[in-house]
């Protein structure tokens, strides 16, 4: 493990070097547009792990292809299968990159580009850690196996079917994730909780086409005042949620939770400070760090109809449309809670307007075992780089997968990731520390030494 970890130190350079060449592959999964770069990205991870001397496909799904990568060596250890994904948001707005978003640039031991921590730089330092072992020990010390889609931001629609069709394939002991936060600069943590999420669409149809204002105003309904005035309605004064049964299955936080909430050295102030928002705004009776992890949420996530250019032009417009997700915590069900949303705005919407609702997609947050081998491995990995103990925390992002992993697999896993809130992932300007790139790769080399040895 030592001599691996000096490897992954001298290379440094290299390995920065060739996440950069990742980088400048734009794999934008929502964007059919892009799908030949998603096929090309998937190439290049096929051709890495073959020069690695592991055997490696893209495997073709119905939309992206999925790289699969195996390396066995014994039948007596235990086998790890790592989950990460090369597709990427796409870089919008444009205008605010300082730099071109697929130009990956260093600045003061930063690297900019959109991936860089979600999630190319996260998943390169997987292959980089199993380099670091087969050049120096000539193995790996145990099994493993590497499952990256090119779907996850997209909602991962093919990855389940597939993971039901190759469950003999992707038999293992523990799921693997880089994919999540450390809990702050030099600051070790495991996330042990993530959010679920459903995501949907939908359209408010009034008048057949816009009209004058001053003709129609008055007498037809404008749709977009009638949208606005439906979703202000899905909150209330307390900031809660005003969808009946909204709540029915969320499983309440216990005191121990709560009072390791409070024990967290979290700034609460700094935290919204840096994000350009002096004070926060949470669910009544829950604190900040509550409300982005263990709570929750619905927001809107864009909104959209009549006129957006220049200058003032009357319209009375025929429709108007909104996209809203909404963050779940266990025991919510998407489904349930799409259904739940679907009712409010069809019992809601007024006579002078149609509405279409569409479900985009969902997926099941879910809650892990602090206590078992590998995320005590994973602690001990994590205090051997950062000489501290790691905070088991929960986090609001959603990675539907770790779910069906469990669902259709029965496999735990440990989501042991580098970000940080400040990385600005799904927004211009997104970086990754080069230190925490380095202290990823140690990090997974201690993992799969001290979990082999464990597991
Ligand atoms: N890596 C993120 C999720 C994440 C970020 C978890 C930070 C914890 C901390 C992932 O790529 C992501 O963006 N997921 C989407 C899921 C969705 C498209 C189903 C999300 O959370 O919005
Ligand atoms: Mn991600
Ligand atoms: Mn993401």
């Amino acid at each position: 493990m030592q001599k691996a970890i000096a490897y992954a130190e001298a290379h440094f350079e290299d390995f920065v070097g060739q996440l950069e060449d990742l980088l400048r592959i734009p794999s934008i999964s929502t964007d059919p547009a892009h799908a030949d770069d998603l096929r090309r990205c998937a190439a290049w991870l096929v051709t890495h792990f073959e020069q690695l001397g592991l055997q490696a496909e893209a495997l073709e799904t119905e939309g992206h292809p999925i790289v699969y990568a195996e390396y066995h060596i014994d039948d007596a250890l235990p086998t790890v299968l790592v989950y990460g994904h090369y597709d990427v948001q796409p870089p919008d707005p444009l205008e605010l990159w300082e730099s071109p978003p697929f130009e990956p640039v260093r600045k003061n031991g930063t690297l900019y580009a959109r991936g860089t921590c979600d999630d190319k730089g996260q998943l390169f330092m997987h292959l980089k850690a199993a380099e670091a072992y087969l050049k120096t020990e000539e193995r790996l010390p145990l099994n493993v196996k590497y499952l990256l889609e090119g779907e996850e931001e997209s909602g991962s629609k093919h990855l389940p079917g597939f993971i039901e069709a190759e469950k003999e394939r992707l038999k293992a002991d523990i799921v693997l994730i880089s994919d999540t936060s450390l809990f702050a600069p030099g600051v070790p943590s495991i996330t042990y909780g993530l959010r679920g999420m459903a995501y949907v669409e939908m359209t408010l149809t009034g008048p057949i086409r816009d009209l004058h204002s001053g003709m129609y105003g008055g007498a037809i309904e404008n749709p977009i005042n009638a949208l606005a005035h439906l979703i202000a309605g899905l909150h209330d004064d307390r900031h809660c949620v005003t969808i009946p049964g909204f709540y029915d299955e969320v499983r309440p936080l216990t005191n121990e939770e709560r009072e390791t909430f409070r024990s967290l050295p979290f700034d609460e102030k700094a935290w919204s400070r840096e994000v350009g928002v002096d004070v926060t705004k949470t669910e009544a009776g829950y604190t900040a760090l509550e409300g982005v992890s263990a709570r929750p949420t619905l927001d809107v996530n864009g909104i959209w109809g009549g006129y957006i250019g220049k200058g003032a032009k009357t319209v009375l417009p025929s429709k108007a449309s909104a996209k809203i997700s909404m963050r779940l915590v266990p025991n919510q069900t998407p489904e349930e809670i799409t259904d739940k949303l679907r009712a409010y705005f069809e019992a809601h919407t007024p006579p002078t307007m149609k509405l279409t609702f569409t479900d985009l997609h969902g997926g099941h947050g879910v809650l892990l075992d602090t206590h078992s081998p590998a995320m005590q491995a994973a602690s001990a990995a994590l205090e051997g780089v950062y000489g501290r103990k790691p905070y088991f925390t929960r986090e609001g992002g959603s990675i539907p997968v770790v779910a069906d992993f469990k669902k259709i697999l029965g496999l735990d896993s440990v989501l042991m990731g580098f970000g940080l809130d400040s990385d600005a992932i799904h927004s211009p300007n997104e970086h990754f520390g080069l230190d925490r790139f380095q202290q990823g790769i140690e990090a997974i080399i201690r993992f799969l030494d001290i979990y082999a040895k464990a597991g």
